[in-house]
């Protein structure tokens, strides 16, 4: 079996007297794509963000390619440039053009020669079907749009895991189909993808694997037609029946 690009052992986070996460094990292979499932609450949010050390955890660790990046005093510069995020609120700054937005923290991060920079940013807008909205504002993007503009944003960063919460939560139903079509592509272009996701058609559909969580565990995981199909765990099986229905 090849190493893991990411590893989870035994992680733990709490906040206050509220345990969030109770012991969170996971392989991800390179090129993997992972949906994480589960009622508001159960912990996917957090584990997301433990995942890139924008939360210490308390028990446990993270590797990456064999690498304990939760190890306490380690510089999480390289490790968030290497793990980006994309949240529901996507945050781009107003005053900045879509290109601005996606070119500020590479250039003042990874130091990249101007030129450059924006020509490979031009690129990004080119393959995500976005060239044409590279010099708008963002209060002339739809909301689909901007959700866009802000994954670019991340993969401008040039990095080798992407970790996506939610991300079409907050979308107009209509606007849903765009930032899905992103993420497949992504995936077809074999990013490492983990995402917290409501879009249970679409975890089905491109799913490597399915973790449902539930009170800070993962408390089943399988291919998609395994979880969606015949979900071996009572708890799944009521999560289940409760989203389909909708
Ligand atoms: N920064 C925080 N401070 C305190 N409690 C938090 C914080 N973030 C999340 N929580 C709590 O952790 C639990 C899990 O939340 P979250 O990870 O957002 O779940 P999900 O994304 O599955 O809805 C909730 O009880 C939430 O209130
Ligand atoms: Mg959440």
């Amino acid at each position: 079996m090849p190493e893991a690009k990411l590893s989870l052992r035994g992680v733990e986070k709490s906040f206050g007297a509220n345990q969030v996460l109770r012991g969170i094990d996971m392989e991800v292979t390179e090129g993997e794509m992972i949906c994480l499932i589960g009622a508001s609450g159960s912990g996917k949010s957090t584990l997301l963000r433990c995942i890139n050390q924008l939360e210490p955890i308390d028990e446990g660790r993270v590797l990456l390619d064999g690498q304990d990046i939760s190890e306490p005093g380690l510089d999480l510069g390289p490790v968030r440039r290497r793990i980006g995020i994309v949240f529901q609120s996507y945050n781009l700054f107003p005053h900045m053009s879509a290109l601005e937005n996606v070119t500020l923290a590479p250039r003042r991060v990874l130091h990249e020669e101007a030129t450059a920079l924006q020509a490979r940013a031009a690129t990004l807008f080119a393959r995500f079907g976005l060239a044409e909205h590279m010099l708008k504002y963002p209060d002339q993007l739809s909301g689909g749009q901007q959700q866009r503009v802000a994954v670019i944003r991340a993969l401008a960063m040039r990095p080798e895991i992407m970790l996506f919460d939610e991300i079409t939560a907050a979308l107009d139903p209509e606007l849903v189909g765009e930032v899905l079509a992103v993420l497949r592509q992504l995936r077809e272009e074999g990013m490492t993808m983990l995402l917290a996701t409501h879009e249970m058609g679409f975890a089905r559909d491109l799913a490597d694997r399915v973790c449902f969580m539930d009170g800070g565990v993962i408390v089943e995981e399988g291919p998609p037609e395994q979880i969606f199909s015949a979900p071996q765990v009572a708890r799944t099986q009521a999560f289940l029946a409760s989203v389909l229905r909708q």
